[in-house]
């Protein structure tokens, strides 16, 4: 059966980095992030006795299936569906690839939903948000709505993600910063291999539980400035241990910087408005709805500002009846 699945992607509040086992992606810590109405991922998904190969097409280029990632993925669900069919899988992504927009979360969760079901597996959300993780780690976070939690376990069956509010708890928005659509030169995969190598990776993980309370408490109170506070704090120390990593992982570009000095600047103007980012240069501004456009148009102001793409807390991952082929 072809099946398509639409899946947002999701910014980090409180960031994944580390892994405590490679292979079933593991985290060295839980997650909480938001799902994002307008990063969308599309995937159609057939397997069928009539395909000789597994093909996959990204944006209308066929991937290598040499190490292919997506293949592998397709193998977990065979494997689980118990069938050997080869598929055809067809993806779009709406928004820049391998720049800190996190594609790999959408473009997991999509595979994941999209291929279960074509495979006729008929997966509950917890066993979705698992195999999405073995994809792509911070795709398990793009299957429920909302706000969302991954729990970061100890097992394969304890390592998942939950809606902890639905999407309309709360009226913040994340006007996507685009600085750049070069590729990042490191992608996460190999960059979380590096986390250990950080002096302060230790002190993080010590202190990391602490935060994830925190950031919880000022969600659930809906503080909004305690809240981008510490999401701000959260992405330097993200970057703190990249740039102190062996070899070092510097994703910041001059619009990136210039971009950081400007909420800063604009806070102290009377705007709220907080930054946090991923690996790579683009930025995300975080602001209550009511300020979205006028963070938007400063933003588009920058020079080193391609474009912002402004999003909103959203549902998870959903099957759609259209087609991509
Ligand atoms: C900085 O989920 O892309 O965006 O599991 O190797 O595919 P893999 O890594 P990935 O890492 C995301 C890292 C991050 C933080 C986050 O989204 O939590």
């Amino acid at each position: 059966m072809k099946t398509t699945a639409i899946t947002p992607s999701n910014i980090a509040f409180i960031k994944y980095w580390g892994k405590k086992d490679e292979a079933l992606r593991l985290p060295e810590n839980g997650s909480i992030s938001m799902n994002l109405s307008n990063l969308l991922t599309t995937t159609t998904v057939e397997f069928s006795s009539q395909y000789k190969e597994d093909s996959v097409i990204i944006n209308g280029v066929q991937e290598p299936n040499e190490g292919s990632r997506a293949i592998k993925h397709l193998d977990r669900i065979r494997k689980l569906a118990n069938i050997s069919d080869k598929a055809k899988v067809v993806t779009e992504n709406n928004f820049p690839t391998g720049t800190g927009l996190s594609s790999s979360a959408s473009g997991f969760a999509a595979l994941t939903v999209a291929g279960a079901k074509a495979a006729g597996l008929n997966l509950s959300e917890k066993d979705l948000s698992i195999l999405a993780r073995q994809g792509s780690g911070s795709a398990c976070r793009s299957i429920p709505d909302g706000f969302v939690e991954w729990i970061d376990g100890d097992t394969n069956e304890t390592s998942y993600a939950i809606s902890v509010y639905p999407e309309n708890y709360w009226d913040i928005v994340d006007v996507v910063a685009v600085v750049s659509k070069d590729k990042k030169h490191v992608g996460s995969t190999q960059g979380h291999k590096l986390a250990t190598t950080s002096p302060f990776f230790e002190k993080r993980l010590e202190l990391i539980n602490d935060k994830i309370k925190l950031v919880k408490k000022y969600l659930k109170e809906r503080d909004f400035e305690k809240f981008g506070e510490l999401i701000e704090e959260e992405a330097l120390e993200l970057h703190a241990i990249y740039l102190t990593s062996k070899p070092s992982l510097i994703y910041l570009l001059p619009g990136t910087l210039l971009v950081m000095h400007m909420v800063k600047k604009w806070r102290e103007d009377g705007l709220p408005v907080y930054f946090t980012l991923n690996t790579g240069q683009d930025m995300h501004l975080i602001c209550e709805r009511k300020n979205a456009s006028k963070v938007s148009a400063l933003a588009e102001k920058i020079n080193e500002v391609q474009k912002t793409i402004i999003n909103f807390p959203s549902e998870g991952a959903r099957i759609v009846s259209k087609s991509l082929f």
